[in-house]
C-alpha cells in the first residue's frame, strides 16, 4: 500500500489527540484513505516537554525542517505568525495543508486559498469552526447550488461552558472561564473567547464561505462576555430568559447603504423555550437557512481535543484520499456485514 508523509505543526490539546489517533488507528486510517499515513514529524516548540503517546523522536522545535517532503502538513500551532508562513511554505512544496486556526484563515482566508489553488493542493479547516460539528462542507459545498441567506448560532465552546455553569450551577465567571481552560475549551490566550473574537473570526469564515465574498474579522462587528454579570444572568433567568453568545451573518437586502452582508456576535437575551437556550457546557449549534432547503440546524461538541481531532482526522482523510484515489472512497468489504440481533418483541 502507498504512504503519505504526514507532518504536523503543533502538539497541544487538539495536536495530541490527532497524533495518537494517527499512530494508534493506523489500519483503520490506512483503509479508508487508501494510503498509510506515515506521521514523520511533530514541530514544537518545546521538545523536553513529556507527551504521553507520542513518540520523542518524532518531535522537532525545527517547523520548517518538519514541513520538507510532507504530502499532508496539519497545522495545530495557532496564531498568525509562523503558522501563516509555514502553512504557504507548505502548500508551494505541493503538500496539502489541513488547519484548525480560525484566527489565521479570517485573517487571511483569500491569500491562503489563492496558494494552495495556485499550487493545485488543498487547503481544508472543517475544524476551525464549531470543532467536531460538520458545518464548513456543508455551507460551502453541500449548499452551494442554493441561496444561503442567513447562518447564526453559538459558535464558541468556552463562553457557552461560562455562561451555562454561571446559569446552572451559579458558579463565578473565573471559575468557570479556569475549568474551561482546564478542559482543553479554551484558545491559548482566552481573551480572543471572552471578548467574541474567537466567534467573530468563525462568523468572518462562515459568511466568506456562504455569501461568496471576502469577509474577514475586521468586518465583524463584536461584543464579548466580559461585561455579563451573575446579577444579569440571574435577572434575565428571573423574566424567562437565557443569555447565549450569538454569531449571526446575513444577507442584507434593505440596507441604507444597499444589499450586502453583516456579520456580528454579541450576548443575546434567549427566551428559556428557544431551542438555542438548551445548548450548554462546550456545545455549539448552528441555523443555517437557505432559499431552496430552508432552515437547517448543526449541533455537537464545539471544543475540546478529540471532539477538534475528529474534524481534523476528517480533512486528513479527504485530502489523502484525493491523492492516491482522485477523491474517491475505498468501497473493499473491510469488515463483515452481518444481520443485526433484534431484540424478541413481547
Ligand atoms: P495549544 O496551545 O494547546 O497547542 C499549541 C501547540 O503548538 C503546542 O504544542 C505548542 O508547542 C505548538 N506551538 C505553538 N507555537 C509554536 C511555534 N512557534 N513553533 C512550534 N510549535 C509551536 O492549542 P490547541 O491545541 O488548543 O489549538 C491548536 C489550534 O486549534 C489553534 O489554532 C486553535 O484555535 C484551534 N482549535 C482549538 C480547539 C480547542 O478546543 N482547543 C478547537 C478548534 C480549533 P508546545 O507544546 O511546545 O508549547
Ligand atoms: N476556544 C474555542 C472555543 C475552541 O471555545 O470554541 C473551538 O474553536
Amino acid at each position: 500500500m502507498k504512504s503519505l508523509h504526514v507532518a504536523m505543526l503543533g502538539c497541544g490539546v487538539v495536536g495530541t489527540e490527532v497524533a495518537r489517533r494517527i499512530l494508534e488507528n493506523g489500519d483503520d486510517l490506512a483503509q479508508r484513505t487508501g494510503a498509510r499515513l506515515e506521521l514523520t514529524a511533530v514541530a514544537v516548540r518545546d521538545a523536553d516537554k513529556e507527551r504521553p503517546g507520542i513518540p520523542a523522536e518524532l518531535l522537532t522545535t525545527d517547523a520548517q525542517a518538519a514541513i520538507a517532503g510532507a504530502d499532508i502538513v496539519i497545522e495545530l500551532m495557532g496564531g498568525i505568525e509562523p503558522a501563516r508562513e509555514l502553512i504557504l511554505a507548505a502548500l508551494r512544496s505541493g503538500a496539502s495543508v489541513v488547519t484548525a486556526n480560525k484566527a489565521l484563515l479570517a485573517e487571511s482566508y483569500g491569500e491562503l486559498m489563492q496558494a494552495a489553488d495556485s499550487a493545485e493542493v488543498r487547503l481544508e479547516h472543517e475544524a476551525a469552526v464549531a470543532g467536531a460539528i460538520p458545518i464548513i462542507r456543508p455551507v460551502g459545498d453541500s449548499l452551494a447550488g442554493d441561496r444561503i441567506t442567513r447562518v447564526m448560532g453559538i459558535v464558541n465552546g468556552t463562553t457557552n461552558y461560562i455562561l451555562d455553569q454561571m446559569d446552572s450551577e451559579g458558579w463565578d465567571f473565573d471559575t468557570a472561564l479556569r475549568t474551561a481552560q482546564e478542559l482543553g475549551f479554551a484558545e491559548a490566550d482566552p481573551t480572543a473567547d471572552i471578548g467574541g473574537h474567537d466567534a467573530a473570526a468563525k462568523a468572518a469564515i462562515l459568511a466568506a464561505i456562504a455569501f461568496h465574498t471576502p469577509v474577514t474579522i475586521d468586518d465583524v462587528d463584536v461584543e464579548g462576555i466580559t461585561g455579563v454579570t451573575a446579577d444579569m444572568i440571574e435577572t434575565a433567568r428571573a423574566q424567562g430568559f437565557t443569555i447565549k453568545l450569538l454569531a449571526i451573518c446575513e444577507e442584507l437586502a434593505d440596507s441604507p447603504e444597499g444589499p450586502g452582508v453583516s456579520a456580528r456576535v454579541y450576548p443575546a437575551l434567549l427566551p428559556r423555550d428557544h431551542v438555542l437556550s438548551g445548548v450548554g457546557g462546550a456545545f455549539n449549534a448552528v441555523f443555517v437557512e437557505a432559499e431552496a432547503a430552508g432552515e437547517l440546524m448543526f449541533y455537537g461538541q464545539g471544543a475540546g481535543g478529540a471532539p477538534t481531532a475528529s474534524a481534523v482526522l476528517g480533512d486528513v482523510v479527504s485530502v489523502g484520499r484525493r491523492k492516491v484515489l482522485g477523491g474517491r472512497g475505498q468501497y473493499e468489504r473491510a469488515v463483515a456485514v452481518r444481520r443485526p440481533v433484534l431484540p424478541i418483541s413481547a
